[in-house]
């Protein structure tokens, strides 16, 4: 089993490269095949979810053809049936994405339940009060979520929670369908928009997204496009506050500072200083850290995806802070791990007290699901001693060359599959 070995004390110190958004790439990826034409598609990331979308893309006949490691040219018009049910796909949340598409556009598709982190009931109620809103059956039979519409009609969705997965999936069966689809209280994250933008490039009549009314004028056809996919918001703010745990200078490049400002806002409130250049932030954390309070919300708010990040760099923070989840119920596994690390946390309920310590120490720990797992790399990278991360599977699913990433900035981190490669990186670093 491959695990990260990690020996923390070196503070993180350069510059990084950020890479394509997951969470939009995952969505686009689905759209692309809306339509008979090639579609070339640049900086997607490199990951485990990535590549599970691309898999089931084949698997009903798309044609996909990598250009380069972050180049994709997908071609639609050999799409042979409606049914994705391969093993990859259920592992993943992203694959709902292929019912809107495949909805739009065949007006029918068969697409195994969505699997992804388990951070708490992830239901898939309002995807489906949508779907049916426009006119389309949906049922759940033997695993598979069926959806089909002999005419799928423009309608006015009212959906009652903010969720980004609905919003993104109305939007692509609404972008095919006839007539004019209004959704409020829609999702305004930078993906929303970003897939909005790539479906217009498609040909697509969608106006609002970012805000909370997007209107849709559905078209007959999409042709094909060229697109670059937006930076990754979270794995930038990953890298901010590694920069803030391990009392660095970070420059995370390739960004679009306007997407990190709550991220950028909270690390001013505990004492990091925060430069924004045109594609650029700098994270530098000369001072010692102090506590905050903060609640996660729907973009603009604070991400839930860099809850367990800030919460980290909060368990080293002077004073008592308060951190609420108010998206997912079930994110704080992770802290039972950062107490084996010295962590002084309580949780209860949505809420997590946490008392700051003056350091981490190392331990053997496993990553629970994707971003707790990348938050419990930046506590062993902060912490005193050697840690080793289980699971890193789940954080590969999300982060494209994690730890090379890191070595590149001074960590001291290694893949390791053995107990001798243990004992070799504890020698070699020791
Ligand atoms: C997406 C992201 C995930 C991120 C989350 C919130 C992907 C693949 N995943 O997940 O990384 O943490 O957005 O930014 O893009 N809800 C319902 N009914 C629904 C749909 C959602 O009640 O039909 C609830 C959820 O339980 C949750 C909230 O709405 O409490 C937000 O969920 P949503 O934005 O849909 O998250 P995902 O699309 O699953």
């Amino acid at each position: 089993m491959e695990q990260y070995a990690i020996r923390g004390g070196n503070p993180l110190v350069g510059e990084v490269e950020i890479g394509g958004a997951k969470n939009a790439a995952l969505a686009i990826l689905a759209a692309a095949v809306m339509t008979d034409e090639p579609v070339i598609i640049e900086n997607v990331p490199d990951l485990r979810d990535t590549m599970a979308m691309l898999q089931a893309m084949e698997s009903i006949g798309v044609v996909v053809e990598k250009l380069d490691r972050h180049t994709v040219k997908i071609i639609g018009g050999s799409l042979k049936n409606v049914v994705i049910e391969d093993d990859s796909i259920k592992k993943i949340r992203g694959s709902y994405y292929f019912l809107g598409a495949l909805l739009g556009k065949c007006r029918r598709a068969e697409v195994a339940l969505p699997g992804g982190c388990n951070i708490g009931l992830r239901p898939i109620d309002q995807h489906i009060k949508g779907f049916r809103a426009l006119g389309a059956d949906v049922r759940i039979e033997h695993g598979l979520i069926i959806t089909e519409a002999q005419q799928l009609k423009g309608s006015h969705i009212y959906l009652d929670v903010v969720s980004v997965g609905a919003t993104i999936n109305v939007l692509m069966a609404a972008a095919m369908a006839e007539g004019q689809t209004i959704i409020e209280n829609a999702a305004k994250e930078p993906h929303v928009v970003d897939v909005a933008n790539f479906l217009n490039s498609m040909g697509a009549n969608i106006k609002g997204a970012g805000t909370d009314v997007i209107r849709v004028k559905g078209v007959s056809k999409l042709h094909g496009t060229e697109y670059a996919i937006i930076p990754d918001q979270i794995e930038a703010g990953t890298f901010m506050f590694a920069a803030a745990v391990t009392k660095g200078d970070v420059t995370v490049k390739n960004v679009i500072p306007k997407h990190l400002e709550s991220i950028s806002a909270k690390l001013m409130e505990i004492g990091c200083e925060v430069e924004e250049s045109d594609d650029a932030v700098r994270v530098v954390a000369a001072k010692p850290l102090t506590h905050t309070h903060v609640k996660t919300l729907p973009y603009p708010g604070f991400p839930t995806d860099m809850q367990p990040q800030i919460t980290v760099a909060l368990g080293l923070s002077k004073g008592t802070s308060i951190v609420t989840e108010s998206i997912f119920e079930n994110r704080f596994k992770y802290v039972d791990e950062l107490t084996r690390m010295g962590a002084n946390i309580k949780v209860e309920g949505n809420t997590a007290i946490i008392d700051g310590v003056n350091k981490y120490t190392g331990a053997s720990i496993s990553a629970p699901d994707l971003r707790a797992g990348a938050a419990l790399v930046t506590a062993a990278l902060a912490a005193e001693g050697v840690s080793i991360i289980d699971d890193i599977k789940f954080i590969e699913r999300g982060y494209e060359d994690f730890p090379q990433k890191l070595q590149s900035l001074g960590a001291l981190i290694e893949k390791v599959g053995s107990e001798r490669e243990i004992q070799k990186f504890r020698l070699k670093t020791g």
